[in-house]
């Protein structure tokens, strides 16, 4: 079979919409190559993309991490294959199944009514770093299982942003001389410690958390173990910040949205465990699917080809790179009528759920998100909170520009909120 078909030119930063416009002339399988290192085939649509996680399944395609992430992160979860990554991932399962996660969230919702009362009390807002460091404390709190005024909570943050920064950098730069790299290395030392302690610690106090549930399955995370607490920090800081702010601008610019979802927040913030239970809260679930689906946090995952692949009636070569970018796939209008506008009744109906269900937000296969129940019951309890007690609005009120879709889609500015208290009926 031939090989998918070749553009050479370097693609716009917004890649969903440059991606699902390609695919219209050029199919569901076609190649990149920017001539910095090996082709990208993209798989987009629902058949490319199941193909895609076939081929994986099958031991086609393997993860693909930078050098640098390799470095940084060392044996987490998401740098390993075959048996050695499903053994892991059963290990973490015991602290983010649905059971675990619904012992965590009577704290996650104490966390989201002190930041939520906390953005009432000053003028203005800056949302996503709000939102970001609502997610910083459900980390340490649900995941590490730390108080708030715990010394090394108030260490973390500072020491995991470096690490991050380091993450982050471009594949072609120099490890050696690298300042950026070399302060991340030193941050990742810290960490590593800190968070070992933490595990200690976990084992002792009553607190419901990951580290807590890893501990009492049997296998205390030590070791190889904190490099997987590294990558649940990672998988779940900023991603979730993302999804927290897209969801909280459209209920900002939607009052009678803001209005409809009232019952069900205040269901939430009553019983916070709903959150995790499939079929509760049902409006700000669809709400939250769309968000999921327009404003997709991540927007690429690649992998590599370990032999030649078949996907889409194309071969594609050993050595490639093979990737799925879940928001272009959601752009499609075959799939999704009027693609660009934020219409959570799209997924209402008997057929709703599984619709729902069928976003590529939290990815597909092996490495499909760990953390997604997490992720999800975290975000809504957040909404909730505001939803059932306070307006909010934007100042302008105008829905902000995506700055940028890499490592997440992250607004342009500071996205400037009032939050109000008010009695919603
Ligand atoms: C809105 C929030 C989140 C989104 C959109 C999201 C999305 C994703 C996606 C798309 C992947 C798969 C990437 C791939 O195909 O390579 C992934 C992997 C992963 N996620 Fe999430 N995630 C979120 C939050 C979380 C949270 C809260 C946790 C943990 C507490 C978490 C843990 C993980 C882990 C461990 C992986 C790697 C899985 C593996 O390689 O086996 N994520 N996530």
């Amino acid at each position: 079979m031939r090989p998918p078909p070749i553009l050479s030119e370097s693609p716009p930063p917004d890649l969903p919409r440059f991606l699902a416009a390609r695919h219209h002339g050029l199919g569901d399988v076609f190649a990149l190559d920017t001539r910095a290192g090996a082709p990208t085939a993209y798989c987009v649509g629902s058949a490319a993309v199941r193909e895609m996680f076939a081929r994986e399944r099958e031991g086609g395609l393997a993860v693909h991490n930078t050098a640098t992430v390799h470095t940084l992160f060392r044996r987490a979860v998401f740098t390993l294959r075959g048996r050695e990554h499903e053994t892991v991932r059963t290990y973490l399962s015991a602290g983010l199944r649905h059971d675990a996660v619904a012992a965590y969230l009577p704290s996650v919702a104490e966390v989201a009514h002190r930041h939520v009362s906390r953005w009432a009390e000053a003028a203005v807002v800056a949302l996503y770093q709000a939102a970001r460091d609502y997610t910083m404390e459900v980390c340490l709190t649900a995941i590490l299982g730390l108080a708030a005024d715990d010394p090394t909570a108030l260490r973390v943050p500072e020491l995991f942003d470096r690490f991050v920064v380091g993450a982050e950098l471009p594949p072609t730069h120099s490890e050696g001389g690298d300042e950026v790299f070399a302060a991340a290395l030193d941050a990742a030392v810290e960490l590593r410690e800190l968070l070992q302690a933490c595990t200690v610690r976990a084992a002792d106090s009553a607190r419901p958390s990951v580290v807590s549930a890893l501990i009492a399955s049997g296998r205390a995370p030590g070791g190889e173990g904190v490099d997987h607490l590294l990558a649940l920090l990672i998988a779940a800081r900023e991603t979730t910040a993302s999804l927290v702010t897209w969801l909280l601008i459209e209920c900002a610019l939607d009052d009678q949205l803001a209005d409809a979802l009232a019952t069900d927040a205040r269901d939430l913030v009553t019983d916070p465990v709903q959150a995790i239970v499939r079929g509760g809260a049902p409006g700000l679930r669809r709400v939250l699917a769309e968000c999921a689906r327009l404003h997709t946090p991540n927007t690429i995952a690649t992998r590599q080809a370990v032999t030649d692949v078949q996907v889409g009636g194309y071969t594609i070569p050993a050595g490639w790179h093979v990737a799925y970018s879940a928001p272009a796939t959601h752009l499609l209008p075959e799939l999704f009528t009027d693609p660009e506008a934020f219409h959570p009744q799209r997924f209402c109906g008997p057929d709703g759920a599984r619709r729902a269900a069928g976003l590529l937000a939290f990815g597909r296969g092996a490495h499909a998100c760990a953390g997604r129940g997490f992720a999800e019951a975290t975000t809504l309890l957040l909404v909730a909170v505001v939803l059932a007690g306070y307006r909010i609005d934007l100042d302008p009120r105008q829905r902000p520009k995506v700055e940028r879709f890499q490592p997440v889609r992250a607004p342009a500015g500071s996205v400037h909120a009032r939050v109000r208290q008010v009695v919603r009926r």
